[in-house]
């Protein structure tokens, strides 16, 4: 069976690394299994994109649909415009896309359309907040999936909830964490952490870039003004992301103790985030990371996509509010912050289980909507 596998931005190239890796071994056990990567171009820079292929020791894109930057609409619509053109020249057996972006929904939609039947890792994740961009793209791409491989019981209830049935349904675990436990002896310190002098314990990472946290110069500072009032004079190392750094350039001088680097590569992020004092983040993927590492993470939203973060894990939901963020702060400075479990099937071997799952699509039959 033939597999696009598509990746188009920087969390998507942590997700996929494990299910290729995994592919590949199969295929060397006799499995007929292949596999197409498709990078759409979605992130294009460096620091984005390439770096993570190197470090997670990623094949290069067989496809690159070099979209670049636009608006919504435009870039959605250039992914689908420049993939069915893919397809119509080269076509494949099933579309394996993964996470929330919009690369996620444009291939979703464009192999669908084309009769190609769609895998969805990362499945079934909702945050019922229909203003984030992300979550209409998981719930125009969950509509239009055959296959949901899935991280959390919360999912597969959402899934359930939704009309899909249970044959379609594989709760194999989170990728992502199976590329952070693979890591973990890799992982080293920035070029930052001796040019800032920075302690295990320490220091905090900060990272924001979602529209509703940056794109208001006046909300951005508002909310770097709180996040140093509580952290008492500790470094606050905030890798900045290019739609932030925009906004960040108009925001004026920034202020005393705020320390901004240019977005770090994975190894390098997760050391910062492994012996950080906490990790303060508005990113969906950083409050897993963290529960995994069992590091203190405040998230910057009113919802999440993922509970098991805040009902098993090491993350609060603080929202924009001042008064909460520094009583979590408090709670930071004098431990009053319970460890947290590990969610189900975060075990590092979640890619093995999709292969395998793909193995039995393969041999059972392709869409089971059509069956
Ligand atoms: C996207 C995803 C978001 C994910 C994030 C991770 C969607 C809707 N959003 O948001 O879910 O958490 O990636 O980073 O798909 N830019 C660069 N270099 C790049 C890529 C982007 O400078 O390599 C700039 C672009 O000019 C653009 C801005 O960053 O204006 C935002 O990029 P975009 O891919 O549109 O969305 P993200 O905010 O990165």
């Amino acid at each position: 069976m033939r597999i696009d596998i598509i990746a188009g931005a920087r969390p998507n190239f942590v997700k996929i690394a494990p299910i290729i890796h995994a592919i590949e071994a199969r295929q060397s056990a006799g499995s007929d299994l292949s596999y197409r990567l498709v990078h759409t171009g979605q992130h294009y820079s460096d620091s984005l994109s390439s770096t993570f292929f190197e470090q997670l020791d990623i094949p290069a894109p067989h496809v690159n649909l070099a979209v670049g930057s636009g608006t919504h609409a435009e870039q959605t619509g250039a992914i689908m415009i420049r993939y069915e053109q893919l397809l119509q020249q080269a076509p494949t057996d099933l579309c394996l896309v993964v996470g929330d972006v919009n690369s996620t929904l444009a291939c979703a939609i464009t192999a669908q359309k084309c009769g190609i039947p769609v895998g969805h890792v990362e499945s079934g994740l909702r945050s019922a907040d229909w203003r984030m961009p992300e979550e209409i793209n998981r719930l125009a791409t969950d509509a239009i999936t055959n296959w949901h491989f899935t991280t959390s019981a919360f999912a597969n209830a959402n899934l359930r909830r939704s009309g899909v049935p249970e044959e379609r349904i594989f709760f194999v675990g989170n990728t992502m964490i199976d590329t952070l436990l693979a890591n973990q002896a890799r992982l080293r310190p920035p070029n930052c952490w001796r040019e800032l002098g920075l302690q295990p314990g320490h220091y905090f990472i900060l990272t924001m870039h979602r529209p509703a946290s940056v794109d208001d110069t006046g909300v951005l500072a508002g909310t770097l003004h709180a996040i140093l009032e509580g952290t008492r004079g500790l470094p606050l190392v905030f890798p900045v992301h290019p739609r932030t750094a925009r906004r960040l350039a108009h925001a004026g001088a920034l202020p005393e103790g705020l320390h901004p680097i240019p977005p770090q590569p994975y190894l390098e992020f997760n050391y910062l985030v492994k012996h950080a004092k906490a990790i303060i983040t508005d990113s969906g993927g950083i409050t897993e990371e963290a529960t995994v590492l069992g590091i203190p993470c405040l998230n910057l939203r009113e919802t999440t996509e993922r509970p098991e973060t805040v009902s098993l894990g090491t993350t609060r939901l603080i929202g924009r509010d001042p008064a909460r963020l520094a009583q979590a702060l408090t709670n930071v400075f004098s431990s009053d912050w319970p460890p947290g479990q590990i969610p189900e099937k975060w075990d590092g071997k979640a890619g093995l289980r999709i292969a395998a799952a793909l193995d039995v699509i393969a041999r059972t039959g392709l869409n089971p909507i059509q069956a």
